[in-house]
C-alpha cells in the first residue's frame, strides 16, 4: 500500500504547511471543546465557524494588542491603509467614505476603479447608516448569519460615495467575525461616533490568489502596507455574496454560506447567476479568470490523470498533482511529481486551498494538476475558485 504520507525530506513547504495544519487541527478540537461563547450569534454559529475562531485565537502568533490595535485605527482615520485578518481572507482596508483611501486600495492591487469593494461594519455597526432602505430579507440573512461569512449587496444611501461602489447605486456590507477585525472595525468605528466602516477588498494584487496570512499579505506587497497579524484564516476563501439589490435574492459569489442556507432563512433559492445577466452589478469576483496561481493549473477529472501525469514524465517536466487522498492512494512523491494529498471535506479544502496554491507555486513545478471535483451543491464554492483559477490559462492559451 503506498504511504500516502510520504515527503521527501527536500519539501519543508509541504512539510511546514502539514505540521501547521495538524497543529490547528489539534488546537481547534482543544478550543471548541473549552471555549467559551459569548453573543447570541457566537452560539449560533455553525461548527465549523465558531470552532474555527477559537482555532484561530489558539494558534495565533503575537495577537495585536490594544495598541496596535489604535495604532491602526489611527492610521485609517488619517486615510492609509491597513491590512487585516477576517475569517475568510485577509482584507486590504482603508476608510470606506472616503474617495481618497478607496482610490489608494485600487492603486495598491491594480484593481480598475470601477470594481465595488465591501464596506466591512464592526458588530455593532449600523447596517442602516449604508443603505437607501433595509429590506426584511436583508435583516433576516444578518440575524442569521452576521458576525460571518455573508456579504449583502443593497442599494446604497445617498450620503455614501459612490467610489466604494465604483460608481454603482448599490453597497456592499458584511460584518466578519474575527476578533482582531471586530476589534479594528470597532476602534476605527468609534472614532467616527459609530458609523465608521471600512472598504476592504482581499489584500492580493487583482487576479491573484487572496491571502489567507499576514505573510501572505507581506509576500504581495512587502513592508509597503501596515498588516495585523491574526494567524490563519479558517473559512480560507472569500465570503457569500448575496445581492438583495434588485427585489430577488441572487447568488452573486458562493463561499462558506452555502445557497441552501440562504434559502432555509428566506423560503426561497437565490437566483445562481450564470454570467450572463447584463443587468447584474459588476463584481471582480465574477470574473471568469481569477483567483489565479502564477503556475498554470488545469483541473482534469480523476481518471484523466494519470494519462496528462504520463506525459508530463516522459516530457521530463516536474508538475505537482492535487487529489484528495481517498482517492489517490496508489500515488507517492516521485522525481518528477509533487503529490499532495488535499482534504476529503470541502470545508476543509477551502480553508487550505489558497495556500496550497501559494506553497505549489514556490514548489518549482512546471504545472499544477488538479483532481476535478464533484459537481455537487458541497463544492459548489471551490469549483468556482478552482474554475476560475483555470480560466486564467485557459485564456491564455
Ligand atoms: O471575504 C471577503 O469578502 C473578503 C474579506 C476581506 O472580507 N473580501 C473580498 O473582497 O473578497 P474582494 O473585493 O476581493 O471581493 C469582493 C467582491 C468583488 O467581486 C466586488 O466587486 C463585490 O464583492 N462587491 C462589492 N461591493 C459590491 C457592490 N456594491 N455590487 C456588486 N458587487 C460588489
Ligand atoms: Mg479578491
Amino acid at each position: 500500500m503506498p504511504d500516502r504520507n510520504h515527503q521527501p525530506a527536500d519539501d519543508a513547504l509541504a512539510a511546514a504547511q502539514r505540521a501547521e495544519r495538524d497543529a490547528r487541527r489539534k488546537a481547534s478540537t482543544e478550543a471548541s471543546a473549552s471555549a467559551p461563547r459569548g453573543s447570541d450569534a457566537e452560539r449560533d454559529q455553525t461548527p465549523l465557524q465558531a470552532g474555527g475562531r477559537a482555532e484561530s485565537e489558539a494558534t495565533r502568533g503575537a495577537v495585536p494588542d490594544a495598541a496596535q490595535i489604535e495604532h491602526a485605527a489611527a492610521l485609517l482615520d488619517a486615510g492609509e491603509l491597513v491590512a487585516f485578518p477576517t475569517e475568510t481572507v485577509y482584507g486590504l482596508g482603508g476608510d470606506a467614505e472616503s474617495p481618497e483611501a478607496v482610490a489608494r486600495i485600487y492603486a495598491a492591487k491594480g484593481r480598475p476603479a470601477n470594481h465595488p469593494v465591501i464596506v466591512h461594519l464592526a458588530p455593532h455597526g449600523d447596517p442602516q447608516y449604508w443603505v437607501e432602505h433595509l429590506p426584511a430579507d436583508a435583516q433576516r440573512l444578518i440575524d442569521a448569519f452576521w458576525p460571518g461569512p455573508l456579504t449583502l449587496i443593497l442599494k446604497r444611501a445617498a450620503h455614501i460615495p459612490a467610489a466604494v461602489s465604483g460608481g454603482q447605486d448599490s453597497v456592499g456590507l458584511r460584518c466578519p467575525s474575527h476578533p482582531v477585525a471586530q476589534a479594528l472595525l470597532d476602534a476605527f468605528s468609534a472614532r467616527r461616533g459609530g458609523h465608521g466602516g471600512v472598504a476592504a477588498p482581499s489584500a492580493n494584487r487583482f487576479g491573484h490568489v487572496s491571502p489567507t496570512t499576514a505573510q501572505h499579505v507581506r509576500d504581495e506587497f512587502g513592508s509597503a502596507i501596515h498588516v495585523l497579524d491574526g494567524g490563519a484564516s479558517d473559512v480560507g476563501i472569500e465570503s457569500t455574496i448575496v445581492d438583495l439589490s434588485r427585489g430577488f435574492p441572487a447568488l452573486l459569489r458562493p463561499g462558506h454560506v452555502t445557497p441552501q442556507d440562504i434559502a432555509d432563512v428566506l423560503g426561497e433559492m437565490p437566483r445562481l447567476s450564470d454570467g450572463s445577466d447584463a443587468s447584474a452589478p459588476r463584481a471582480s469576483g465574477t470574473l471568469k479568470a481569477h483567483y489565479a496561481p502564477r503556475t498554470p493549473l488545469a483541473l482534469l477529472p480523476f481518471d484523466a490523470l494519470e494519462r496528462v501525469l504520463s506525459a508530463a514524465q516522459v516530457a521530463g517536466e516536474r508538475v505537482a498533482l492535487v487529489a484528495r487522498a481517498s482517492r489517490a492512494g496508489r500515488w507517492a512523491d516521485t522525481d518528477g511529481v509533487h503529490f499532495v494529498a488535499a482534504p476529503e471535506d470541502p470545508h476543509a479544502y477551502a480553508r487550505d486551498l489558497y495556500g496550497l496554491l501559494r506553497a505549489l507555486d514556490r514548489a518549482d513545478v512546471a504545472r499544477i494538476l488538479i483532481e476535478k471535483l464533484p459537481d455537487t451543491i458541497e463544492w459548489i464554492a471551490v469549483n468556482d475558485r478552482l474554475g476560475r483559477a483555470a480560466a486564467a490559462f485557459e485564456a491564455r492559451e
